[in-house]
């Protein structure tokens, strides 16, 4: 549950009431969203308190429609909230920033563009001269296996390969913040459970912060230090879980006992007395 300690953090507190002694990076405070349309109202946010500490991989998993796109929207400074605040490294986030990479579950690519321009785009956003530009983009295109397709266009590209551009666009700039909104959610699942490999790997290489939406329990389970399950009408959280398995896991982890029981218990939180037709 959203406890009791979650609803005293602060930006400036958060750090004493946690005993793990790792700085906030994005703290979520009290947060609202409400969508005012003509006829009705919808609440996708309410009352959401979360911390996310430097370096965590948090997977945040619900049904359909319970807020968590909104949620990352509004993190990524994307859309505003209604009620509440959301701070990274104690700044009120008030728009987008370079700080935070955004992946989209639908490519977002410019389809006018190739490969290693759709990469240098978010680089020119940053304001980095052209020679740079090229260099960071074609070190991230290869780091996501295109270097043959570094010039072809989207069209040209399978799902798959226009996923891994989307990352690599969003790696390009180097957040220390990736919000990712299922992004493997329309591949197969051996592309799927390559990229999911590759991102636990850049993970722990890189340790950046990283709040990965999913429909998927088990995704969330291999990827996650944390599970943060919500619920719907109104969008809240519902549990927050500990994914204690140690790293580096790769998809043999799916197979152990650990992984399974932890699998179990976060599909429960997520399904368990809840009559609900969304997924
Ligand atoms: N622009 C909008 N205008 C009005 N209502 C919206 C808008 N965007 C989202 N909503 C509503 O807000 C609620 C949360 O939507 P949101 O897209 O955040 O859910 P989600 O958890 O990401 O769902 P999914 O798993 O299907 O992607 C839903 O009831 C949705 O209908
Ligand atoms: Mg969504």
């Amino acid at each position: 549950m959203a406890g009791s300690t979650q609803e005293l953090e602060k930006p400036e507190q958060a750090l004493e009431l946690t005993p793990i002694k790792r700085p906030a990076k994005i703290v979520i405070d009290q947060l609202g969203k409400v969508y005012r349309g003509e006829k009705k109202e919808t609440v996708a946010l309410q009352n959401i308190n979360l911390t996310i500490y430097e370096n965590e991989f948090i997977c945040v998993v619900g049904p359909s429609g319970c807020g968590k796109t909104t949620l990352l929207n509004v993190i990524g400074g994307l859309e505003y909230a209604t009620s509440g605040s959301v701070y990274v490294d104690g700044e009120s986030v008030i728009g987008p920033g370079k700080e935070r990479g955004v992946v989209f579950q639908q490519y977002a690519l410019f389809p006018w563009k190739t490969v290693i321009e759709n990469v240098e785009f978010g680089l020119k956003l940053a304001g980095l001269d052209k020679k740079t530009r090229r260099t960071k983009a074609e070190k991230y295109v290869e780091w996501v296996g295109l270097k043959d397709f570094m010039h072809a266009y989207p069209k040209e590209l399978s799902g798959g390969m226009k996923q891994r551009v989307a990352i690599a666009r969003a790696y390009a700039v180097e957040p220390k913040v990736l919000l990712l909104d299922e992004p493997f959610g329309a591949l197969d699942a051996q592309t799927r459970a390559q990229l999911q490999e590759d991102l636990i790997q850049t993970w722990e290489k890189e340790k950046r912060t990283c709040f990965f939406i999913t429909h998927d329990v088990e995704e969330a389970v291999l990827l996650a230090n944390r599970v943060v399950v919500m619920k719907a009408n109104p969008g809240e959280i519902k549990e927050m879980i500990d994914i204690t398995l140690p790293y580096p896991r790769n998809q043999l982890t799916k197979l152990e006992d650990s992984f399974i029981q932890l699998k179990n218990e976060v599909w429960k939180k997520v399904y368990g007395n809840e009559k609900t037709n969304n997924d």
